[in-house]
């Protein structure tokens, strides 16, 4: 066995980006420390999908990851969808003819165009919660500590530039660097921009979303066969709706969005009633009114993102995942951005020799991965409003146009020639050093 790096690292955080970084930094042998803020790994979310892009990420990382999709992961089924995303539909029954028309030949509910994803090169969604059950098997014992919230970080002044953590708990902990993957709401963030910087917070994006499981049976007797075991967008005005299979085609996701101006409440998950819920889709055609009225739990979930920072890392102290660029979820890339940071961080930590150069990692990371990454939630928030015919309006050719093609650069990343431009930024600035 090679031996290990002499250098330490803190990750504030277990979800997707701190499992799937951990796993990557353990390859390599650098030893590793998860502080997480929950009593165990988390449980919370409902369907999360992946795109090729992500895919690859992952098989680049460690086969575990890649099996620990596989087991969980579920594509569109029928042989004719191999090589779609989504079927796109209008939902919205107030964009009809009197007719039932929303354009020559397409009802409201019908199938109006499909969006292209070469499948072959993998993709698919999968339950947050098993997906992480199966990451969390390839963590050793010993290596995560739970119940430790980060309250505030501070760079060691003896000329170290360590960096210590203090938690909630009043505990402390020493490492030669800190990689903040706490999500949206993080600590890390806070500390690195400042609590005045507009981009410390989160900001509403103006959108909010019900998400619900609909195990397939009920689906496929209430919608047919052809809705309920394939991936749908039903768009429509100020809402939409989507519709994805998980747990091998065992259960409908669905995700359906509404909007507002402000959110008042200081929780971002609050229960609200059928009633509520139902209303903001009595305009609707039926399907997306049969599947608003058989989704259970009507809890909404507030969609937040953030702005765009000036910097991804501070002293040694660097933010990835959640913590650095969380997204509205409406290009369905959040996630896979976080398995693509891991990589990065991974194979820039594997060149670091001694611990004066990981800030120079840091800096490559930040150079290459902050354009992408914020992109990814500036296109993505937009996103959301074209399906929402607030960007170009209901003009269903426009949007056709715009939409058919607006996520191959995120799926078609070239890893290889990305990954090679970071270490050349981090070797030269290494040179100079
Ligand atoms: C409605 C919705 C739908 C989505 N759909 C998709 C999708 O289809 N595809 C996609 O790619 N992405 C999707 N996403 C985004 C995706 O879920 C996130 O990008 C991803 O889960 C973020 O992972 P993370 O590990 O960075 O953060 P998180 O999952 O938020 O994990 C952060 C971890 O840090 C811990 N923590 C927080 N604060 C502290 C602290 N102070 N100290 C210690 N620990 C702390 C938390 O307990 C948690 O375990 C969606 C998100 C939402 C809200
Ligand atoms: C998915 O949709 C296609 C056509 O739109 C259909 O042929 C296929 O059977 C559907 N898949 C399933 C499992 O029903
Ligand atoms: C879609 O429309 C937006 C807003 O007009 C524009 O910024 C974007 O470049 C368009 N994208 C494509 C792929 O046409």
């Amino acid at each position: 066995m090679a031996t290990s790096k002499s250098f330490n690292i803190a990750i504030i955080g277990g979800g997707i980006s701190g499992l799937t970084l951990a796993i990557g930094l353990l390859q390599h042998n650098i030893s590793i420390t998860i502080y997480e803020a929950a009593p165990h790994f988390g449980e919370i979310g409902a369907g999360v999908a992946f795109g090729p892009n992500a895919v690859l990420a992952m098989k680049k990382i460690s086969p575990t990851i890649t099996a620990a999709f596989d087991k969980c992961k579920t594509v569109n089924q029928g042989p004719s969808k191999a090589n779609s995303w989504f079927t796109i539909r209008v939902g919205d029954a107030r964009k009809a003819d009197a007719d039932g028309f929303v354009k020559p030949g397409v009802k409201v509910g019908d199938a109006w165009y499909d969006v292209e994803l070469d499948t072959d090169r993998g993709n698919g969604g999968v339950y947050r919660a098993h997906f992480l059950d199966e990451l969390v098997k390839a963590i050793p014992d010993g290596v995560a500590q739970f119940g430790k919230k980060l309250k505030h970080l501070k760079i060691v002044d003896d000329g170290s530039r360590d960096v210590i953590c203090t938690f909630e708990d009043g505990t402390h902990a020493r490492h030669n660097a800190v990689i903040g993957c706490d999500g949206i709401k993080a600590t890390t963030r806070r500390w690195l921009l400042g609590e005045d910087d507009p981009a410390a917070k989160a900001v509403f994006s103006g959108k909010y979303a019900y998400r619900g499981l609909i195990p397939s049976e009920e689906a496929t007797e209430m919608l047919g066969e052809e809705v309920a075991q394939n991936s749908s967008f039903f768009f429509g005005y100020h809402g939409h709706l989507l519709t994805f299979p998980i747990e091998q085609g065992k259960t409908m996701n669905v995700v359906a969005f509404a909007s507002c101006k402000e959110w008042k409440h200081d929780q971002w998950v609050i229960r609200t009633s059928k009633e509520d819920m139902n209303a903001d889709f009595a305009e609707w055609g039926p399907h997306v009114q049969k599947i608003v009225h058989a989704m259970q739990k009507p809890d909404i979930w507030a969609l937040f993102y953030h702005l765009p920072c000036d910097t991804y890392y501070k002293g040694r102290v660097c933010l990835l995942g959640d913590a650095a660029h969380a997204s509205t979820p409406h290009q369905g890339a959040g996630a896979g951005a976080c398995i693509e940071d891991s990589l990065f961080m991974s194979e820039l930590l594997k060149e670091v020799e001694k611990k004066e150069d990981i800030e120079r990692a840091f800096k490559a990371f930040d150079e290459v991965r902050r354009p992408r990454t914020q992109k990814i939630v500036k296109t993505s928030e937009e996103a959301g409003r074209l399906y929402e015919f607030e960007l170009l309006g209901d003009d269903l050719d426009k949007i056709e146009q715009n939409q058919t093609k607006r996520q191959r650069w995120i799926w078609d990343y070239d890893v290889d020639e990305e990954l090679a431009r970071a270490k050349s930024i981090y070797h030269s600035s290494s040179a100079q050093a």
